[in-house]
């Protein structure tokens, strides 16, 4: 399309160019009028190569002094590729879900989805969180491998129908489909958030349903990691419908509001693209993990503005190791939890190997407000150690 457009515009462009190398000889001297139109003519040619060559480095784009490139592009036509047949299915549902105001609910709730192999070890200490709140919470339990022993009433007959998952494999994915399909069918439930079994709650219960009951927006975490880990695991047979340049990578454990679940369950096409081309172990050796890709690429891509593009549960990746750091019942200590609480930066680190980081602030509502609600991954001999402080570092001071 571009080239196209780009060609149409040269039968113009090469005329101005004969007038300029050769200009008309018997006139000697160039009068001001002419100038003008050379003026002009050096212009458009100008805008026509930037048009078909667009500056790819910053040393280009600083020619036109810094927010040159976004001005230029933004004063030509856009290039558009022609959907296919699903896209534009795809995108007027999308787009209508989204410009529907979601059902006002009298009681409105927050559904919190547990995605578990078994037993949530952590019961108890949700157990404190949820007392008092009844009424305002539903509760969800997805798990994978065993039926669960509960210690908390909140949690029993909480489990739905739930099927295998693998690490790493949409069968990730598809259990947390499984938790918003069943949380939905509920009116109440305004937001939903995603939990694992080694998740803690940061704050007392009011913080965590103001916080999220009031904003209208998703917290899924999203960023561009151009590195080996991020779109190094892009794969070219999501075109046309998934471009590199909207791949985005973040970790899985979101909050989403109720048109955005709705989206979710809406979504076939694009799904299908992260199921069939995004694997571990894919054809070419390559490693892609749906559950960390999927819903960041998704998102992105249509309601970039809607999503915080961070994850309110916190995860400590200083160590640098291929798995977070797991706190043991020596790391417990009310200091800590004040550290975390204290967070007001979402930070994302690439792949790459320069690793670049990415520090935002975390608005909440046009306000700089701490990060997370929750974190993981807490080892469960740390219960006591968190039942005995969850009062102290609830506390606001
Ligand atoms: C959220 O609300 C704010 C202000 O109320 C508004 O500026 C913003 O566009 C809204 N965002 C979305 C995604 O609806
Ligand atoms: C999230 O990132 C996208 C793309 O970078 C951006 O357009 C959007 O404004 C960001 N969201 C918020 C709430 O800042
Ligand atoms: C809390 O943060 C302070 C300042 O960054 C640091 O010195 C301290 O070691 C942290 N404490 C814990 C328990 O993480
Ligand atoms: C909780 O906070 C109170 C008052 O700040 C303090 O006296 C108490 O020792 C703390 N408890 C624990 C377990 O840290």
């Amino acid at each position: 399309m571009k080239l196209s457009k780009a060609w149409r515009l040269g039968p113009l462009g090469m005329k101005d160019v004969q007038q300029i190398l050769h200009p008309p000889r018997h006139r000697g001297q160039l009068k001001r009028p002419t100038w003008i139109i050379v003026l002009i003519s050096l212009v458009c040619m100008f805008l026509v190569v930037a048009y078909i060559y667009p500056p790819q480095t910053s040393s280009a784009c600083y020619i036109f002094s810094a927010s040159g490139c976004q001005t230029i592009s933004s004063w030509l036509p856009p290039s558009i590729r022609e959907l296919t047949d699903d896209e534009v299915a795809s995108h007027v549902v999308i787009n209508n879900i989204l410009s529907t105001p979601p059902v006002e609910s009298k009681n409105p709730k927050i559904a919190f989805m547990f995605l578990t192999v078994g037993s949530l070890p952590f019961e108890k200490l949700w157990d404190k969180f949820f007392q008092g709140h009844e009424g305002r919470f539903s509760i969800y339990i997805h798990a994978s491998r065993y039926k669960p022993v509960h210690s908390s009433n909140y949690f029993v007959n909480r489990e739905i129908r739930s099927g295998k998952v693998e690490w790493g494999t949409i069968s990730m994915v598809e259990a947390e489909k499984r938790l918003l399909a069943n949380a939905l069918k509920n009116p109440d439930n305004q937001h939903f958030v995603l939990l694992s079994d080694s998740c803690v709650p940061l704050h007392d219960f009011d913080y965590v349903y103001n916080y999220l009951i009031y904003t209208n927006i998703s917290f899924i975490d999203s960023f561009p990691d151009p590195g080996p880990h991020g779109n190094g695991r892009y794969s070219e047979h999501m075109l046309p419908e998934v471009e590199k340049k909207y791949f985005r990578k973040g970790a899985q454990w979101f909050t989403m509001k109720r048109q955005h679940a709705l989206v979710v369950m809406a979504d076939s096409l694009y799904y299908s693209k992260f199921r069939d081309y995004c694997r571990p172990g894919m054809a070419d050796g390559r490693n892609c993990y749906a559950d960390e890709h999927y819903l960041p690429t998704f998102f992105h891509m249509h309601d970039p503005n809607g999503i915080a593009n961070w994850s309110v549960t916190h995860v400590d990746w200083s160590e640098r190791k291929w798995h977070p750091k797991s706190y043991e019942k020596k790391d417990i200590s009310e200091q800590l939890l004040k550290n975390i609480t204290s967070i007001m930066e979402s930070v994302h680190v690439t792949s790459e190997e320069k690793m670049e980081t990415m520090i935002m602030p975390c608005m909440w509502n046009g306000m700089n407000r701490p990060c997370y609600l929750f974190a993981r991954k807490f080892l469960p001999e740390t219960l006591d150690s968190m039942i005995g402080l969850f009062s102290n570092y609830t506390t606001k001071t």
